[in-house]
């Protein structure tokens, strides 16, 4: 059932290490050393913990399994595996490639700063005013919020590069391109990133940080919105709900442990987040010894945290202040890399099986049209501004909403059974009924109550309290999203004979093993 009629055999993971090593490249990113510590901070800190881990749990683990299982199924991209679940459940999938798709224009452009920060650390280029630094004679931004701008070459050039490695692993293929990346670049990550933890433990103040970081503050608990961001800081960090993982489940060999491999990749990432955590909040520890400040005075949210915070902190660093900006930034542009490499997979991976044309062919033509764009609109005095609006709804309705979609699709479909006897069939953890409760139940619940939550917000205070043009919320933020999603309806309605064909072939999807099992 794997190949289509006359198709080449799929591409195949090397090794189940292979495999495990390119999930855990995809889910540890700049979510995992950018967004977490900044949503934590803003979440209560250690407060922030316990939903996390409560997230990771409920929906984390049991979403990937969910991902696995509908790309091990049926070993096709994301949009023929959701379809041979239901013909119009490709629609959700097509969403996801979108979803995909914006995410990768701006998710490449901050490796490329961080590029560029790995040379500014070795003669703290920023000088006294990292923050006036990053602003204006870095990015150039424009006063205020455009779309089209005028390029800024100090970026532009290593976002070709970011483009180019990225679309050049996806061109060599799966096994000796993604995952021969993924094992140099992920174990190189670990050990870069663990010097860096440990020397920031050692500076003064880290135990403050670290105090910070850790003490729960009880009181933000039952806060709606610690909630809403513990979850969709797990989807972002974990990379469900984009695809990514149905599409590499999809290269899996048919006899594969799909729970085991969610749980290892599950908890690898939760602690390269704790870890990326414990070191941020020593350094904000030292930052604000140094500065005789609180450390809830010394972060700011978004890109500060990164390019701002840690400047100054590597300025205000007496010895080896060089090695800990490379170590930094060199792990930003790492883990950024090996999650970029995947979420671009995803739109390559579909449009090879939707027009049945070779990887290479595919990676030239979406993958090159994904870096144009990301090329036109983000090296610009714009840039910032067009990232922020993005992303905070291509999360928020996008990633969180298509993952919504799928599982109440699929539980209304009555598919959980098959798919938890699917994963049972192959694992070594069984799931059981478990699974299902929290994929058909926990989960969408979870999910509905966080969109009524950020629409909600979204209502009564417009998003960047005032800094941007309504119209302009409008279109890079409303518009985007909604445009992912007409688009994956307008895919899945076109005619795709090869594709009805193939499913006739199949069946209604239920493996005769499956079936009896
Ligand atoms: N999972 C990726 C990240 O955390 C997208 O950045």
């Amino acid at each position: 059932m794997t190949e289509g009629i006359g198709d080449k055999p799929r591409e195949q993971w090397g090794t189940r290490t292979g495999f495990l090593l390119a999930a855990i490249g995809s889910a540890v990113g700049l979510g995992n050393i950018w967004r977490f510590p900044k949503e934590a901070y803003d979440n209560g800190g250690g407060a922030f913990l316990v939903p996390y881990l409560i997230a990771l749990l409920t929906a984390g683990i049991p979403l990937l399994v969910f991902e696995y299982a509908v790309g091990h199924r049926a070993r096709k991209s994301a949009p023929r595996a959701y379809r041979r679940l239901w013909r119009p459940f490709e629609a959700v999938a097509w969403w996801q490639v979108a979803i995909c798709f914006v995410i990768a224009t701006y998710y490449a452009v901050i490796v490329a700063w961080s590029i560029r920060y790995i040379g500014f650390s070795l003669d703290k280029r920023w000088g006294a005013d990292p923050e006036g630094f990053f602003n204006n004679e870095f990015l150039h931004v424009n006063e205020s919020p455009g779309i089209f701008a005028a390029f800024v070459p100090g970026v532009l050039v290593p976002l070709i590069a970011v483009w180019v490695i990225t679309l050049g692993v996806l061109a060599i293929g799966v096994k000796r391109g993604i995952e021969i990346a993924n094992k140099i670049f992920i174990p190189l990550l670990v050990v870069l990133f663990l010097i860096l933890v440990v020397r920031a433990l050692f500076l003064p103040g880290a135990m403050e940080g670290l105090n910070a970081f850790f003490t729960p503050d009880w009181s933000r608990i039952l806060d709606g919105t610690v909630w809403t961001a513990a979850y969709g800081q797990i989807f972002f960090s974990l990379s469900v709900g984009f695809a990514i993982m149905v599409t590499y489940a999809s290269y899996l060999k048919k006899k594969a442990d799909l729970t085991g491999s969610a749980m290892v990749a599950g908890f690898a990432n939760s602690s390269f987040e704790i870890l990326a955590g414990i070191g941020v909040f020593a350094t904000l520890g030292f930052m604000a010894a140094q500065t005789s400040q609180p450390i809830s005075d010394v972060v700011s949210g978004g890109p500060g945290l990164a390019f701002v915070a840690f400047p100054q902190i590597i300025s205000e660093l007496s010895s080896g202040s060089a090695l800990f900006g490379v170590l930094f930034f060199g792990s930003l542009v790492l883990a950024g890399l090996t999650s970029l490499i995947s979420i671009v997979q995803v739109i390559v991976a579909a449009v090879q099986d939707r027009l049945g044309i070779g990887r290479v062919a595919a990676v030239a033509l979406v993958g090159g049209a994904t870096g144009l764009v990301s090329i036109a609109l983000f090296p610009t005095r714009n840039g910032l501004y067009i990232l922020d609006v993005a992303d905070h709804w291509i999360n928020q309705y996008g990633i969180l909403l298509a993952a919504l979609v799928a599982v109440v699709v699929a539980g209304v479909l009555g598919k959980l059974p098959m798919l938890q006897r699917h994963v049972d069939g192959v694992s070594s953890v069984k799931m059981g009924r478990v699974w299902i409760f929290l994929i058909g139940v926990l989960t969408p619940v979870m999910l509905v109550f966080m969109m009524f939550r950020s629409l909600q917000s979204e209502l009564s205070e417009n998003y960047g309290g005032g800094s941007y043009p309504i119209g302009y919320l409008l279109t890079l933020g409303w518009g985007v999203a909604a445009a992912a999603l007409l688009f994956g309806v307008v895919m899945a309605a076109l005619p795709n004979k090869k594709a009805d064909a193939e499913d006739a072939l199949v069946g209604d999807g239920e493996d005769a093993k499956e079936r009896v099992s």
